[in-house]
């Protein structure tokens, strides 16, 4: 089967030596992704968006791939500064503050007013706004008690576009249903797992991740939305590399890296739903028309032949490290 121009809307590329060591898993075999920029410290000017995607270009080498860059929201942000940086940015990343992986200087509160100037410039400029939709409540609880939060910015601001980032319950697919402007991401991990294979049995570093994977009915809602390719949702793998080391710790980071195999494991979980032929609008087309973008021209061509994932990646260790997947990679070309 083959996939044109596969896009990642969801990618934590890291800087230094791990950018170094792991852009080219996703630069191979996707057409573009969208860039994270929970960085030490995180992006958050025009001169460390452009810094940082001549750094993420250096690292791929020879692949071609478009890293589409994204700054980290702060509600200082004014109108006179985003008009400055819009041409370099595909979208702003909101994080709520302290929620996940270098986040410290997120957003707390959500108070809309206090919102409204940096939100309604973005709106006004056509510029998306992502969000990790959690609170920091209970952890199985806090992306359901964050959807009233994203129902707020929805109404508050109706022409901007919202992005719920990987999305993990059955709340968040409601509220796709309820608000023109909400879109979403979703995970390959987080169509396969529930939080039983996180830590029913013996703990798994390697699928912990924020948000936590859910139960098996919101699982079951994340599918039914992306075996249709549901005009909004799209692919975000939110592969998250860390070393090997600071996964099997006391104190594991969070995040799950799946760029190298994560269209193998599309291609297995929609043959599998019957659902191959929904699979293009989901990796990419969804993603064309919702952020109005045109990919690189890429085509990889995918064979139903077993995979064994290697045991690591560079010393990070991805899902189903040392196991077999059905789906291997055949060729990939341009044009
Ligand atoms: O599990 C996660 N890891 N969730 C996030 O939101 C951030 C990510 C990371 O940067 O490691
Ligand atoms: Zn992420």
């Amino acid at each position: 089967m083959q996939l044109n121009a596969p896009l990642d809307m969801h990618l934590h590329l890291r800087d230094g030596e791990m950018l170094e060591n792991i852009a080219k898993s996703s630069a191979h075999t996707f057409s573009g992704a969208i860039i994270m920029p929970n960085l030490v410290p995180p992006v958050s000017t025009k001169d460390e968006v452009i810094a940082y995607k001549k750094r993420i270009i250096k690292a791929i080498g020879h692949e071609k791939f478009t890293p589409y860059m994204t700054l980290f929201f702060k509600p200082s942000y004014d109108k006179a500064f985003l008009e400055s940086v819009r041409d370099e940015i595909m979208a702003i990343k909101l994080y709520p503050a302290g929620i996940t992986t270098n986040s410290e200087g997120g957003v707390s509160g959500f108070d809309v007013e206090e919102l409204r100037p940096a939100l309604s410039a973005m709106s006004d400029l056509n510029i998306p706004l992502c969000v990790h939709g959690e609170t920091n409540g209970f952890v199985m609880d806090r992306e359901a008690e964050f959807v009233s939060i994203y129902e707020k910015l929805a109404s508050a601001f109706p022409k901007l576009k919202i992005i719920m980032e990987h999305i993990t319950t059955k709340e968040s697919v409601a509220a796709l249903e309820k608000h023109k402007n909400l879109y979403a991401t979703i995970t390959i991990h987080h169509l396969l797992i529930t939080l039983d294979d996180v830590a029913g049995g013996m703990l798994q570093p390697h699928l912990f991740c924020k948000p936590i994977a859910k139960r098996p009915e919101d699982r079951e809602a994340l599918l039914q939305v992306a075996l249709q390719a549901h005009p909004k949702v799209m692919f975000g793998s939110d592969s998250a590399p860390h070393p090997k080391h600071a996964k099997e710790a006391c104190g594991c980071a969070a995040g799950v890296f799946t760029a190298p195999i994560a269209l193998q494991l599309l291609a297995e979980l929609f043959e599998k739903h019957n659902a191959l032929d929904k699979l293009q609008a989901f990796i990419s087309t969804n993603a064309q028309h919702i952020y109005k973008l045109t990919p690189l021209a890429k085509k990889v061509t995918l064979e139903k032949k077993p995979f064994k994932v290697p045991a690591e990646y560079n010393g990070v260790v991805s899902m189903y490290a040392g196991e077999e997947i059905a789906y291997s990679i055949k060729e990939i070309t341009y044009g």
